[in-house]
């Protein structure tokens, strides 16, 4: 089997951000875990460097396009070695070969009959390089970039693009795998029964020089989309190489939801009329936002990767996101919801287990695996969960669902944690006669230990090097790096020698939690203590700091201009306004009347311009791959106000 996985061609306009290392870090974990399977894979990334856009901000630079594009690309293909992010080619729009194939599939497509020449008016938005459909616009305005479009009349090339529209309905229909998450085909599809227009592909160059000259007609260059979707194939030597023969026919492109059309409706009709095989797979994934905020350099809580790395360290990024995103949806950045993954699942769960085994064999047995004796049920419930979690693992890994994969990943953790505290090695050690169990209990650790490298290795590339090390393991052993081989149970061999590691997860800094405001006699008072939390753990005394109250919701309304909130006004028993992200899962009308549970004294914080003045607690769970909240509630009549304790 062979594995062709790319990631959109990022816009040299802006600098590397969170959402690109997000789908950059997912090709090539997707990368790793193939490679894992035994597949030949090729990954690819890279850069776009045509159009308006570019050659703008090369004039605010005030440096030429070229240098301009040089130095942000230069950015991106720095960025990816920080992320332990390991590309086969990174490719540029502004390479010859690149443009001279472009050229050549223009001739060939014009040459065809699928290009024409007509005259055009339409509302054309800058920020998405393209002509918008007066459906598309939310209040006038392109949703993605809350600008007004402009209107636009010029003559231009057109690609056919209309017909070959039944083709790809059919080919979309008669494959449920082309576009997922099905919400995104069941959008394509929606979009398809429509006619699709013709797409226009060029500009004149009296408008825009900075692009790729049509071949038939220099007085245009190509647009943007026609000239950057071309890269997967470009990237292969197409038509002539090695690589496109081996790739072609498996490439799977991964993108985030705002570049779905081009990349589900015109690039597949471009592929078509050049008489290709469609691509295998278009994989599509939601928005990253910060504090629930979209991120923006307006806004200016743009998140940088590089800054990340140094904070957290670069595995618990790639951690994090992954865990945190449920592929397909949205998914929402905090520097708490970091340090509480960090804290918890990496600390506490992981590096806990790994240090608790590998010291009780070093004190046990001088660090060697030694060989398990006979097993006890408890040993079959570990290596059946081994077995489970290894199926589950691989076919959420192949199915994109990464948060499911380290989710049954973590569920082996936790078992093997409750594994040491039941079996108690160290009373074990203490009773000669029972040296036999001891062994095979710190046997079946160290093979948990083994199978947690291997599986985490796609993820966490730089932890596992250092947990294989500690294992006694070359990195590259197939133990820990085919699955094939290391995906069963007993192979670790009896006799392993454990080398010394430093610790995995270093232990979180001292935080100061900053303590938020509370009312006290009618005065706002802020207040810091000194408290620290160390890898997850509070003390009593922080837990009484938050205070926890029950209040009933007297009245519930939409918050403008936005899909996910609901202003709530509450009794507390005082009245108060709370912003709660609960839109998409109750209607306001159906919430009046209940009795929630609310964090009383947070420090009030504006959410599209409503004041919020607490948040109310909800249990959140995932369902066939989709969240849902469900909001918190008591169990009998309380007055509001009433403090939770
Ligand atoms: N140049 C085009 C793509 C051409 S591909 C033939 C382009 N570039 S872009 O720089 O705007 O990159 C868009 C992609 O960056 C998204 O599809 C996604 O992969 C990533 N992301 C940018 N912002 C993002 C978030 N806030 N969240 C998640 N991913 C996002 O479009």
């Amino acid at each position: 089997m062979t594995t062709y996985i790319t990631t959109p061609i990022y816009y040299v306009n802006a600098e590397p951000h969170l959402g690109h290392a997000y789908t950059t870090i997912v090709a090539d974990t997707y990368s790793r875990f193939r490679r894992l399977q035994g597949e030949k894979v090729r990954f690819q990334t890279g850069t776009d460097e045509h159009g308006d856009k570019i050659a703008e901000a090369a004039a605010r630079e005030g440096v030429t396009p070229k240098e301009y594009v040089d130095r942000i690309s230069g950015l991106f293909r720095d960025t990816w070695p920080l992320l332990g992010v390991v590309p086969d080619n990174f490719i540029r729009t502004t390479d010859e070969n690149h443009m001279a194939t472009v050229q050549k599939i223009l001739q060939q497509v014009y040459d065809q009959g699928d290009i024409y020449f007509d005259e055009y008016s339409g509302l054309y938005c800058k920020g998405c390089e393209r002509f918008l459909t007066e459906k598309e616009l939310v209040d006038g305005k392109c949703p993605d970039h809350q600008t007004e479009p402009a209107e636009i009349t010029e003559q231009n090339y057109f690609f056919r693009m209309s017909r070959y529209q039944q083709q790809l309905i059919d080919h979309i229909q008669a494959n449920p795998e082309f576009i997922t998450p099905e919400r995104y085909r069941n959008e394509v599809l929606s979009f398809l029964s429509e006619p699709l227009e013709d797409l226009c592909i060029s500009r004149p160059t009296s408008r825009l020089t900075w692009g790729i000259p049509l071949p038939f007609d220099d007085s245009f260059v190509t647009y943007v989309w026609f000239d950057a979707l071309i890269n997967y194939l470009t990237g292969l030597d197409y038509p002539d190489g090695a690589e496109f023969e081996n790739y072609w026919g498996v490439a799977e492109h991964l993108i985030a939801k705002d570049i779905l059309k081009p990349h589900a409706i015109y690039w597949p009709t471009m592929i078509l009329s050049l008489g290709l095989p469609l691509y295998k797979k278009l994989h599509v994934h939601g928005y990253w936002n910060v504090d629930e905020t979209k991120m923006s350099k307006s806004i200016g809580n743009v998140v940088r990767p590089a800054e990340l790395v140094a904070e957290y360290g670069v595995d618990c990024l790639r951690y994090f996101t992954l865990r945190e995103m449920s592929f397909g949806l949205d998914a929402s950045f905090s520097a708490d919801a970091i340090v509480a993954r960090k804290n918890s699942d990496l600390a506490n769960d992981l590096g806990n287990l790994y240090s608790r085994s590998t010291a009780m064999l070093v004190k046990y047995t001088g660090g060697v695996v030694p060989g398990p004796g006979a097993s006890q049920s408890d040993d079959t419930v570990l290596e059946e969960m081994a077995g489970s979690v290894v199926a589950r693992y691989q076919e959420a890994m192949g199915d994109f669902q990464f948060h499911r994969a380290l989710q049954a990943i973590w569920e082996l953790i936790s078992l093997a944690n409750k594994y040491i505290v039941t079996n108690e090695p160290w009373a074990l050690a203490k009773d000669p006669e029972q040296e036999s169990r001891l062994h095979t209990v710190l046997y079946n650790l160290a093979e948990v230990l083994r199978l947690l490298t291997l599986l985490l290795q796609p993820v966490m590339p730089e932890t596992c090097t250092k947990m294989a090390t500690g294992l006694g393991l070359e990195a590259d052993s197939p133990l820990v790096n085919s699955l094939k081989i290391g995906g069963g149970w007993g192979v670790l061999p009896a006799g392993t020698e454990l080398q010394e590691i430093d610790s995995l997860f270093p232990r979180v800094e001292q935080k100061k939690v900053k303590q938020p405001v509370r009312k006290e006699s009618g005065k706002k008072k802020k207040q810091e203590t000194k408290a620290e939390i160390i890898e997850g753990v509070i003390t009593f005394a922080q837990f009484q700091a938050v205070e926890l109250r029950v209040a009933e919701i007297v009245g519930a309304e939409p918050v403008k201009k936005s899909d996910r909130l609901l202003k709530l006004t509450v009794k507390a028993p005082e009245e108060r306004v709370i912003v709660a992200g609960i839109a998409e899962y109750y209607r306001p009308e159906e919430i009046v009347g209940m009795l929630v549970l609310i964090v009383a004294n947070l420090e009030p914080v504006r959410l599209m311009g409503v004041e919020s003045q607490g948040m109310v607690l909800a249990a959140k769970m995932e369902e066939d791959g989709k969240s849902r909240l469900v909001l918190s509630t008591v169990s009998g009549p309380v007055a509001p106000g009433s403090r939770v304790a």
